[in-house]
């Protein structure tokens, strides 16, 4: 016997090496965000997210065109209101933006999944993600508005909806309303573990969602407490979930590797816009190989314990697995 072990043997060939992975990325992982607008022949990339584009609904044909051949089989649809008001009543209404472009999706691709994100920020001048009174984002009453936006989407054709807002309640919330409107097969993936992130930046530039006043640390999680997380992933699925999201993802792994261990539903981690506006700016200075970052990153969060992850990096992952 050595008196030490050789680790090595088993990194000696690429082939062996593969033999051997324990964890893999694949297309079929991800989820890929839309960013969708009014007008028309809009194809404008945001400044702080290159390779990011708002895209009105007659630039889906093109865009389900790519994404069909690359594999990639879900999305998820962010809006931008035509006009903000109190109630975000653009959030619910039956020809609202994310509405036509789940429609759009489902005439043209039926088969991608197509998830929607359920909430208000970008629907109200505040900017807040429930029903403002006396500078407080009250919870109960954003609960009905919340419902409303996840039926108009269920009704549009969504095969997912998911609610980003962080009020106590809302997965109950949704599956009621979901369920009285005969939608008891449309899943619910609850943005479950949401912490009030710094990483969300370039994100509100995209969706024009910033807070008018204060910010989201009342609804949204400190970024300290992992107990928080167990408590609040255990209320969604309870209340009804089907998958759990911990977002970010980066600095969030050991949330994602806890729930992934205490709850047995499917968890997703959503990459978001900070991390990717890191890497690309980095890579556009040509400090770090951008491929060999993003593909390292994902697989840290599969290794974690994610099952899917929403990313702005899919197409590129998709194009580098199949090249
Ligand atoms: C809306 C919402 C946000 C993100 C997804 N849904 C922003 C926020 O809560 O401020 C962030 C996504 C990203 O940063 O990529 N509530």
């Amino acid at each position: 016997m050595e008196p030490f072990q050789r680790h090595r043997r088993l990194r000696n060939t690429a082939n062996l090496r593969s033999l051997v992975r324990e964890t893999i990325v694949t297309v079929d992982d991800l989820m890929y965000p839309i960013f969708l607008v009014h007008g028309e022949k809009q194809k404008n990339e945001v400044p702080s997210m290159p390779g990011v584009f708002h895209l009105s609904i007659d630039m889906l044909e093109q865009e389900i065109q790519e994404l069909e051949s690359l594999a990639i089989k879900s999305v998820i649809l962010f809006g931008l209101p035509k006009t903000k008001d109190e109630l975000s009543s653009e959030a619910y209404a039956e020809d609202g933006i994310v509405q036509q472009g789940i429609r759009k999706f489902k005439e043209l691709s039926p088969e991608i999944v197509v998830a929607t994100d359920v909430c208000l920020c970008q629907y109200n001048p505040l900017g807040h993600c429930g029903i403002v009174e006396n500078s407080y984002v009250t919870n109960d009453k954003t609960l009905e508005l919340l419902a409303k936006v996840a039926v108009s989407h269920a009704k549009a054709g969504a095969d997912i909806v998911a609610p980003s807002d962080m009020m106590d309640g809302r997965i109950y919330a949704l599956r009621q309303a979901l369920n009285e409107n005969g939608f008891e097969n449309t899943p619910i993936m609850s943005y479950a573990v949401k912490y009030a992130s710094a990483f969300y930046g370039p994100f509100r530039d995209a969706a024009d969602s910033k807070p008018q006043f204060g910010d989201r640390k009342t609804y949204q999680m400190d970024p300290a407490n992992l107990r928080e997380a167990l408590r609040e992933a255990a209320s969604d699925v309870a209340e009804g979930a089907d998958f759990l999201m911990v977002k970010p993802a980066l600095a969030y792994l050991d949330i994602i590797r806890e729930l992934k261990m205490n709850f047995d539903l499917p968890i997703a981690a959503y990459n978001v816009s900070g991390e990717y506006s890191m890497i690309k700016a980095a890579a556009q200075n040509g400090w770090i190989d951008e491929q060999a970052v993003v593909l390292e990153m994902l697989l840290g969060m599969k290794r974690a314990g994610s099952d899917i992850i929403l990313t702005y990096f899919a197409k590129d992952v998709a194009r580098w697995l199949k090249g």
